[in-house]
């Protein structure tokens, strides 16, 4: 893990380094409350970002070499590659084998359908770390005290919400992933 900050601390600002702990350390904590594994959680939230700041024609130029492939609207917004990059990046720069915490780094910033408790744990730590600060905020902190899935679907709502304040492209992925906990609460009730 030393080594792991280490380098990351080359590739990224001091904030964005200061961002990472912040999630790896929210991460932690929601594993443990809702029932992922926290080393997986903690490591995830860690490297989360290791991509992040790459150019946009470096995160271009890196999915087609790793074989990603790319959507009109990743095409039209690349730095949402960041996210599957970064898994990739974390496998030859980390060496970091595991599926799970590689899978929960792609799909850290669109979320999508089926995702699994850790993959929602680390989506919502990057939504609610203790750098955040954006109004609303604090409602999906209190959500997250005790609902998961209502907490990850407030995080989707106020995005979406956000992107089409915007006039922004909505990634599909995020549709479906909310889409998902919606079906399965009515399922549920
Ligand atoms: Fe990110
Ligand atoms: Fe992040």
């Amino acid at each position: 893990m030393e080594n792991i900050i280490k380098s990351l601390a080359a590739k990224l600002t001091s904030k964005r380094l200061g961002h990472s702990l912040g999630v790896s350390e929210t991460a932690r904590v929601l594993a443990e409350r809702f029932g992922a594994q926290p080393e997986k959680a903690r490591l995830a939230g860690l490297i989360h970002d290791c991509a992040r700041e790459l150019s946009n024609n470096n995160l271009l130029q890196m999915a087609k070499s790793f074989g990603i492939v790319i959507s009109d609207v990743e095409m039209a917004n690349p730095s949402l590659l960041h996210a599957p990059v970064g898994a990739y990046l974390a496998k030859a720069e980390f060496g970091i084998m595991d599926e799970q915490v590689l899978q929960a780094v792609k799909l850290h910033t669109t979320g999508g359908p089926a995702m699994t408790i850790l993959d929602k744990v680390v989506f919502l730590a990057d939504y609610i770390e203790p750098n955040r600060s954006f109004p609303g905020v604090d409602q999906i902190r209190n959500l997250a005290q005790t609902d998961l899935d209502q907490a990850v679907l407030a995080a989707y709502d106020q995005t979406l919400r956000f992107v089409i304040a915007q006039g922004g492209l909505i990634h599909t992925a995020s549709v479906e992933g909310r889409n998902f906990i919606l079906l399965n609460s009515i399922k549920n009730e």
